[in-house]
């Protein structure tokens, strides 16, 4: 895919080695003015190594990164008033209460008091945490934490956000605040750069999306095109008792227009270009006597082209977004 001419950020090349293990292995990069990027990603692909070092905090041993017109590779700090930033672990101090903790985020960007203590309470509010405004920090939970370092992270308005994992290990109801806040942000101009392992809320969030696996990028779209391939595609899940005992040959010639895959030893899965009719195909099952356990329909998603492109499970991505389906 080639990089979009209006990129805020722009990687080339980037590397990163432990000892033997490349954690960044040679990442291309280009985030539109305005655009929420995603990199999606199991567990140890390298999203939080590249993050590191695109936001300073991790010095590449190769490539290149630019945000705005600022060149980073020189000078990894020099761009630190464009960008907020909210690690994967809190960054706030455990003894200063809300308050306290954005004003001080507030200071060390050089905010007025006046200025900071308006806009605290002003992120306070817009992050549910009025309530929590005098108490320690240490004492909140980890949704509210992760709120907090999110508000932190905004205080002195940068135009572009990073955010490691925002919404991993915490409660459905921050993480849901947090994606639409997230969203609101993205809509009023600010340019985001997300990773995640939650395939849906890449689906839902990002209008452009990488594939990380092993530090390297395997796909890098945007969601529509992603999509494409997926779009207006249904499958159904069978579950069974006992395995599938009618051969596939039967099931083929029963139902012409399905395509049927054994994803397990009790389980079926059938593809079709239109709506899938699940109660024709559980009758002709039955009355085979085979004992279907469940049957679930969906239309295919972003998740299909996840395990389909990088060959890995999505049980290995799971969580994320719990609600109905549908973007934002
Ligand atoms: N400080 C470190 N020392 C050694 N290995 C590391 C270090 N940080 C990350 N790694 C390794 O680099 C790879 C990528 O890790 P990471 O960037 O944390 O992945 P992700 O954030 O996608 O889970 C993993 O194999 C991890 O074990
Ligand atoms: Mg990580």
């Amino acid at each position: 895919m080639a990089p979009a001419d209006d990129a805020v950020i722009r990687v080339r090349g980037l590397v990163k080695r432990f000892g033997d293990v490349h954690a960044v292995d040679g990442i291309d990069v280009a985030v539109s003015e305005g655009g929420f990027f995603g990199f999606l990603g199991p567990n140890g692909a390298g999203k939080t190594t590249a993050i590191s070092m695109l936001t300073g905090l991790a010095r590449p041993d190769a490539g290149s990164i630019e945000i705005g017109s600022i060149d980073c590779s020189r000078n990894p700090k020099a761009a630190q008033h464009l960008i907020g930033v909210v690690p994967d672990e809190s960054n706030l101090y455990p003894e200063l209460t809300g308050f306290e903790n954005l004003c001080f985020s507030g200071a060390l960007y050089g905010l007025r008091k006046k200025v900071r203590q308006r806009k605290a309470e002003e992120l306070l509010d817009l992050f549910g945490l009025e309530g929590a405004a005098e108490r320690k920090f240490s004492g909140y939970s980890k949704g509210m934490k992760r709120r907090l370092v999110i508000a932190a992270s905004i205080m002195h308005e940068p135009p572009l956000l990073f955010l490691d994992e925002p919404t991993s290990g915490i409660d459905v109801e921050s993480s849901r605040m947090i994606r639409s806040l997230l969203a609101a942000l993205n809509r009023n101009g600010t340019t985001i750069f997300l990773t995640t392992h939650f395939i849906d809320e890449a689906e839902r969030l990002c209008d452009r999306i990488a594939f990380i696996v092993n530090g390297k990028i395997v796909r890098d779209d945007r969601l529509e095109r992603l999509l494409q391939p997926v779009q207006g595609r249904y499958a159904l899940t069978v579950t069974v008792s006992g395995g599938c005992v009618v051969p596939y040959t039967d099931l083929q010639q029963a139902f012409p227009g399905l395509v049927f895959h054994e994803t397990a030893e009790n389980e079926l899965r059938i593809e079709s270009s239109k709506p899938l009719k699940a109660g024709l195909l559980v009758r002709f099952l039955e009355d085979r006597c085979v004992e279907v356990v469940e049957a679930r329909k969906r239309q295919l998603s972003l998740e299909d082209v996840f395990v389909e492109v990088t060959g890995i499970g999505s049980s290995s991505m799971t969580g994320g977004v719990k609600e109905g389906r549908g973007r934002r």
